[in-house]
């Protein structure tokens, strides 16, 4: 029988590695090899999923070093010689083992503004967007986000600058600045034009390479940039 040679991490921020052998299986994903463990050989581990289909954003971990998706993540795909290495997600606080505290990354949605404003009541007709208007494309374009927190543990300026809102949040308030039924683009703007805010990105282009849905926070992130900047020369800021 094939196995797999795994270290997983156990405890909190001062925990380590600790290794397990897994049997190989055919089209087996990282999530799976997660619960074989919990399931058969240690139920004191500690991790989160639900979906188990790439819907929910709730299994993200480090596998082999890099921020991922893993129930969509097949062992096959990232597995050179055998051996995973499998650890809780970057930048964020370990709960224990697998699981970080998802508390700020949301926050910082909120900071960024990325509640919908409405402008209009349940007695309105509903609003009417042409699909093929800019500003539709570029919601289309960042709206599939699943919050997965990917991004976020992948972007250098959220390790140097913790303040820093973060790709995912600003790739959401980018989807609202240009919902034409929403009503607080100034505030959103302003919101996200602050030191720890769009214009602290450095273009790294992390998060859009390493995002499992294919949006590009990069690009959205430079859409903030200029609206903001825009927005500030005609004193609407
Ligand atoms: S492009 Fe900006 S948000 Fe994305 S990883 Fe780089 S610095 Fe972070
Ligand atoms: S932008 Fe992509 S990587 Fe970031 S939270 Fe959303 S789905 Fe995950
Ligand atoms: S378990 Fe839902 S996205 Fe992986």
């Amino acid at each position: 029988m094939s196995v797999l040679e795994v270290k997983v991490w156990r405890g909190g921020a001062d925990g380590g590695y600790r290794a397990y052998t897994v049997p190989r299986e055919d089209a087996q994903t990282v999530l799976d090899v997660v619960t074989h463990i919990q399931r058969y050989l240690d139920p004191t581990l500690a991790y989160r999923f639900a979906c188990r289909v790439g819907m929910c954003g709730s299994c993200a971990m480090t596998v082999n070093g890099k921020a991922r998706w893993t129930c969509r993540t097949h062992v096959a795909a990232v597995a050179g010689n055998d051996r995973l290495e499998i650890g809780p997600l970057a930048n964020l606080p370990i709960v224990r083992d697998l699981v970080t505290d998802m508390r700020e990354f949301f926050d910082k949605w909120a900071r960024a503004r990325g509640q919908f404003q409405p402008t209009a009541t349940r007695r309105d007709e509903f609003a009417r967007v042409e699909p093929a208007s800019s500003t539709r494309r570029a919601v289309d374009a960042a709206i599939e986000c699943i919050g997965c927190g990917v991004c976020y543990a992948a972007c250098d300026v959220v390790a140097w600058n913790p303040s820093y809102l973060g790709p995912a949040a600003l790739n959401r308030a980018w989807t609202l600045v240009n919902d034409a039924r929403d009503g607080a683009r100034a505030e959103r703007l302003a919101a996200v034009a602050g030191d720890a805010g769009c214009h602290a990105c450095h273009t790294h282009e992390s998060c859009t390479e390493r995002c499992p849905k294919h949006l590009s926070p990069t690009a959205s992130i430079a859409g903030l940039k200029r609206a903001s900047v825009l927005a500030a020369l005609r004193g609407e800021l």
